[in-house]
């Protein structure tokens, strides 16, 4: 555990980057090579501890996966419904999206298996992911009743349902996909709001039948159970979302001009992107291309000065619904007011995230509210005066957005605790500061707690 501090870069931000691979594509790459008969080579996969886990709990089931070189994964998947009980724990980490698409692999097994990760992990809800599985046949016994440690008994002859989403996740979307595979029949899904569609792309990628089709009450997809799945290469671009550090930099820092090289351009990802041109930025798409089915672009940023205020939709949430608080540091630099409704899921993220961003800015002196769902910032077109102490709460997105927000600020920010930060980013310190931001160990100084008295939260 060590507490970092972010200073005001000395100049504009310049060069340029890549961000490291897809932590939703690599989860899923993983789990299909897994399910697949022969050999899938991986290319770019995210080393960062969340995928490590998955990676580890996908050899644990009886699965070969391998790293070659750097991003180089090779998995030798042992086919449909042919995974073994593991004899160990799988412990996921602080890993939401490993934890939950692999309980909807493991739900249409025959076997037993036991699952447990982080003080982060083991405090959120699995209830979404454990009631379509208990309705296609496994069984759970969890603590609380809905958190891990849990263990799950598998179908021995799992059910195809048709369920609709209470929530919009995908995470909860692609857990009963994924268990939709060993399920003779067909499985579907019906989602109000459309989510990230990583799963459906990749499961046809690798030979399976999935039907997306819009109904009279959303997006309806439908899988065709027990398909034989053959082993494939993947290419896995940088993850939008860690791309949102390097960007929300450069904007906040006048004169920046930066190269984010390789990021992922899903159109049920970029919700970010279109909220940062409603607000003025100067980002461009170059050299747009298609890899492995995924729309990919190289993005330049030119910070050219404050943005304005203004209200993202909640319809938007799900296209950029880990980018919010990051989009918050920057609204708080931003002339006027950014209202985002629709946040509740934000909740139930790796940490209480809107309880985290309302504090975390206003202990750097910003002015902000939550109401219900919906967090307002609301800025002067100048960065607020830093000098926050912010508790990370085991959150990657937590800390990385406040060593953000420190690089435009008077006053240095702290963050308590940078070990998070490997979960999706490795190497996001060394990457910042090749660009010019001044990112650094705490010396002499002790971890630093929660503080700063000046700024309003109302709740
Ligand atoms: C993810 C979906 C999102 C996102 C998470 C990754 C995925 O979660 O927050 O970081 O890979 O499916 P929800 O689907 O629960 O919103």
């Amino acid at each position: 555990m060590t507490a970092l501090r972010s200073a005001a870069a000395a100049g504009p931000l310049a060069g340029d980057l890549a961000v490291p691979g897809d932590k939703s594509i690599s989860h899923r790459a993983l789990m299909l090579g897994s399910l697949a008969v022969g050999e899938t080579v991986i290319e770019g996969l995210l080393e960062g501890e969340d995928v490590l886990r998955t990676a580890a709990a996908m050899r644990a089931l009886g699965a070969r996966v391998m790293q070659h070189a750097c991003g180089r994964w090779q998995v030798q998947g042992v086919g449909v419904g042919a995974l073994v009980e593991p004899d160990q724990v799988l412990d996921m980490g602080n890993a939401g999206t490993g934890a939950r698409l692999l309980m909807g692999v493991v739900a249409a097994h025959p076997i037993t298996a036991f699952f447990t990760g982080d003080a982060s992990l083991v405090r959120r809800p699995m209830a979404r992911v454990m009631n379509p599985l208990r309705q296609m046949g496994a069984r759970f016994m969890a603590r609380s009743g809905d958190r891990l440690p849990l263990g799950l008994a598998g179908a021995p002859t799992p059910l195809p349902i048709t369920y609709r989403l209470p929530v919009a996740s995908a995470q909860v979307k692609s857990a009963i996909l994924l268990a939709g595979l060993n399920t003779a029949g067909r499985t579907t899904v019906v989602e109000p709001e459309p989510t990230r569609d990583h799963t459906e792309l990749m499961l046809r990628h690798f030979g399976a039948e999935v039907a997306v089709e819009d109904g009279p009450d959303g997006r309806v997809v439908s899988l065709t159970g027990r398909p034989e799945l053959t082993g494939r290469p993947v290419l896995v671009p940088g993850d939008p979302s860690s791309a949102a550090f390097p960007i929300v930099a450069a904007l906040l820092v006048e004169g920046s001009d930066v190269l984010v090289r390789n990021v992922g351009l899903n159109p049920l990802r970029t919700g970010l992107l279109t909220t940062l041109h409603e607000m003025g930025a100067a980002i461009s798409v170059e050299n747009a291309r298609t890899e492995a089915g995924e729309p990919v672009g190289d993005l330049r940023v030119r910070g050219t000065g404050p943005l304005a205020g203004i209200t993202v939709p909640a319809a938007r949430a799900p296209s950029m619904i880990d980018e919010y608080p990051v989009l918050a540091c920057l609204a708080a630099a931003a002339r006027g007011r950014t209202v985002m409704h629709g946040l509740g899921e934000l909740r139930v993220k790796e940490s209480d995230r809107l309880t985290a961003v309302a504090e975390g800015l206003a202990s750097c002196g910003a002015r902000v509210s939550v109401d219900g769902d919906t967090l307002t910032v609301e800025g002067d077109g100048r960065p607020p005066r830093g000098g926050g102490h912010i508790l990370t709460r085991l959150d990657h997105r937590i800390a990385m957005a406040f060593l953000v927000l420190g690089l435009a600020t008077r006053d240095a920010v702290t963050i308590d605790d940078d070990e998070a930060i490997g979960t999706s980013f490795p190497g996001f310190v060394d990457l910042l500061n090749g660009i010019g931001a001044r990112i650094g160990t705490v010396d002499g100084e002790g971890s630093a707690g929660h503080g700063g008295t000046e700024g309003a939260i109302t709740a």
